[in-house]
């Protein structure tokens, strides 16, 4: 077949395409689709597809290539990132059509907690265990990112982190497995919507993999070395649970895991993903991270590199430029085969099909639609709900919050008070930190009566205590202070690991003089991580855990202060009371010799306790609940039962409120020791002031399965222990025995 013939008959079978809707493609079909393509398709403008660059619009790695306008024309390079806006992607994907093959560019960036609206860090919306807030999130991000050309978001990512000190904590949802991989279905849900071809959705893209929250010591891009029941019960099951929620590409981690580098491991990319978990999309690497095979002292040039990715089932090449460079002569000397770089061809192109591009390239360049949604009332309506049901309550004495609302002088205090560049965070995407609103904003709007002061009191970072005089003498004239610290954004995200948790800056010293006045403090925390904050919870009435919330904090934290939100967020990671502690979580296992202080010779520290200062799950509310007993339909039960728990929730308190009631398990005695508790199931309720509301959990064979000694994933017979409580330290108890 001549040249002109194969594009004739391309071009009529791409218009056949654009008769039927995504969803009646069979796989069948969508695969003849790619082969037709891919059967016309050189191998310079293969490898192209396995190529993707940044533009210059937007930078989030240290390397930059300069020409990647002319890669485009020249059919380099498939897809890529930091490129947005309707008028941009459209010129950008003008040069993919004046290739031979006219392959629709893919335009991907991190849109990680909301695209122009931004909703809160990832770690504060995991605080509201909500999955129909989170899910909305995702979709608010998708449909504003879709409306400025965009197809692909590198979210969401689904690391474990028990470890604060790493700066990408912020990013995930925490330390739990099982809360982590709800969230990350919710996330790719909310992006994906099982509709890759509608233009309010974006793929999704599952990070890091593997195990990069596992850094040691919690320092970014460091190795990680894990046993495989560890990787498997930990840390693998909300990846696993995003791809069994449909996401269609995955990304590489930066780090090694067991010395192998993620972005060279079959064992990952290839044994576990594609073969035991069944994954059809594309593997795409971190930024440079094929390059990064060289430092890691696993290739000796970049020739070796591309091999080794390719090889182990990595698709796409991030930014290092390695497959471009060399994939052709590694052809040619056989080391990589023709089959292999079609199978990768095959997955990114079934995607771009997926999204409708060969339909309609421009199918997402829309300025009509950019203008009518971005940053629309109802998503700053959304954004503000999703940044409320994140903020967590950690300390409420004298209940001195909510503040009435008739109060006559209010201090408004602290570095963070009348701070907006801070509250998007980082990886805020494209948003515009001058459209948030600030605390101090959101607290003038809310009490137009009211004589409202406000001082910064310190910086966030620095050493100069001269500003805190004039707070002290502003929060004597006050009725209450509202005093707003934390960490500054960049102080968490990538490459912002701490070795010290403590609040940065003289921020203590201003908030000792503050409470030295004698009058009621709030504070108001914003930060990425887990902070060591003994002194404020000891010391200060109220703390009001916020992180970063985005665009609408402001307003969203004064509904929580002035009551319109009673505060019902839970952490989603354990709170250590000094870095020695780390790693510290919940499900912990017993030891050997468990904690006694009585007896020197059990597991614990000389110079601070086992405890955390906030236990994973724990958040407040401004009014009380009670638990009864828990009560079990039977205790005893065979492999294909369910067990039903049920225990009644009282409200005790003054005010309507929710409550997320918690279940964790104990496999008492097993082939292998098992974790003190782990959660399995949650319920958040809304219960009225007087009322009280039964709930049932149900538990099944899955719920007690765990890597038995020789590794097979099942239950044991034998007793456990089912916890029903407000928070992973608080529960009561009931035995059960699986025959
Ligand atoms: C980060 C990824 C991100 C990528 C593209 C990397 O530095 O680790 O999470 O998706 O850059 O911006």
């Amino acid at each position: 077949m001549n040249k002109l013939n194969s594009l004739a008959i391309l071009l009529i079978s791409l218009s056949l395409f654009s008769c039927k809707p995504a969803t009646e493609n069979s796989d069948a079909e969508l695969d003849k689709k790619v082969d037709s393509v891919l059967a016309l398709m050189t191998l310079e403008e293969k490898i192209g597809q396995l190529t993707l660059y940044t533009s210059d619009m937007d930078q989030t790695g240290a390397f930059i290539r300069k020409e990647y306008e002319q890669d485009i024309k020249d059919g380099k390079v498939g897809s890529i990132f930091n490129a947005y806006g309707a008028v941009y992607t459209r010129k950008l994907q003008d040069m993919a059509m004046t290739t031979r093959m006219k392959i629709p560019l893919m335009f991907g960036y991190d849109v990680i907690h909301g695209h122009r609206t931004i909703f809160p860090i990832p770690l504060g919306e995991a605080a509201s265990w909500d999955m129909d807030a989170i899910e909305l999130a995702a979709r608010v991000a998708a449909t504003e990112a879709a409306a400025e050309g965009l197809h692909w978001t590198f979210a969401p990512m689904c690391d474990i982190a028990r470890d604060p000190r790493w700066g990408r904590i912020l990013e995930g949802a925490g330390e739990d497995p099982y809360l982590g991989s709800l969230i990350a279905r919710a996330r790719v849900r909310g992006f994906q919507n099982n509709d890759l071809k509608a233009t309010n959705t974006v793929a999704a893209c599952v990070k890091h993999f593997a195990a990069y929250g596992a850094a040691q010591a919690g320092r970014d891009y460091h190795s990680v070395d894990m046993s495989e029941r560890m990787l498997r019960e930990v840390y693998l099951p909300p990846y696993q649970a995003a791809i069994e929620a449909g996401a269609v590409t995955v990304m590489t981690s930066f780090n090694d895991l067991n010395g192998i580098p993620a972005t060279a491991s079959k064992y990952l990319m290839t044994d576990i993903l594609r073969n035991e978990w069944n994954f059809k999309g594309f593997v795409v690497t971190d930024y440079t991270s094929i390059m990064e095979l060289m430092h890691h002292g696993v290739a000796a040039d970049t020739a070796h590199a591309a091999e080794l990715s390719v090889n182990a089932g990595v698709d796409m090449d991030m930014q290092s430029g390695f497959y471009n460079h060399s994939l052709a002569k590694l052809v040619s000397e056989k080391k990589v085969s023709e089959a292999q770089i079609n199978e990768a061809v095959k997955r990114i192109l079934r995607v771009k099909f997926q999204l409708g591009l060969f339909e309609d390239p421009y199918r997402y360049c829309s300025e009509e639609r950019e203008k009518q949604l971005i940053m629309n009332p109802g998503f700053l309506e959304s954004a503000r709900d999703v940044a409320r049901k994140s903020i967590v309550l950690l300390k409420n004495k004298n209940n001195v919050l909510p503040i009435s609302k008739s109060v006559k002088t209010i201090a408004v205090i602290g570095p963070h008070a009348d701070n907006k560049r801070d509250l998007i965070a980082s990886w805020s995407a494209a948003g515009n930190w001058t459209k948030s609103v600030s605390l101090l904003e959101g607290i003038k709007s809310q009490l137009p009566d009211a004589n409202i002061l406000y001082a910064k009191g310190c910086n966030l970072n620095d050493d100069s205590t001269q500003y805190i005089e004039q707070a002290v003498k502003i929060a004597m004239q006050a009725d209450v202070v509202v005093l707003a610290l934390g960490e500054p954004a960049w102080m968490s995200g990538e490459a912002a690991s701490r070795a010290n948790l403590n609040l940065p800056g003289v921020q203590q010293q201003l908030a000792e003089a503050l409470q030295e006045t004698g009058k009621p403090v709030a504070v108001v925390l914003m930060n990425g991580r887990p902070l060591t904050i003994n002194w404020l919870a000891a010391n200060v009435p109220a703390i009001l855990e916020t992180w970063f919330l985005g665009t609408q904090a402001g307003h969203a934290i004064a509904d929580v202060l002035f009551g319109n939100y009673n505060p019902s967020g839970k952490l989603p990671v354990t709170f250590p009371r000094s870095v020695g502690q780390i790693p510290i979580y919940y499900s912990m296992k017993n030891t050997g010799r468990p904690m006694n202080p009585n007896d020197k010779y059990t597991s614990k520290y000389l110079d601070v306790s086992n405890e955390p200062l906030y236990p994973f799950g724990f958040g407040l509310s401004y009014t009380t609940f009670k638990y009864s007993e828990p009560t079990l339909n039977s205790t005893e039960i065979l492999a294909t039962d369910t067990l039903k728990v049920s225990i009644e929730i009282s409200n005790t308190g003054k005010y309507t409120g929710e409550e997320t009631v918690q279940l964790y398990i104990k496999d008492l005695v097993a082939t292998v020791a098992r974790p003190v508790k782990e959660l399995k199931a949650f319920k958040k309720v809304k219960i009225k002031a007087g009322e009280s509301q039964k709930i049932e959990f149900s538990i099944t064979a899955a719920d007690l399965s765990f890597y038995r000694a020789d590794m097979s994933f099942g239950t044991e017979p034998g007793e456990f222990t089912v916890m029903v409580g407000t928070n992973s330290n608080e529960t009561k108890n009931v035995n059960f025995k699986l025959k």
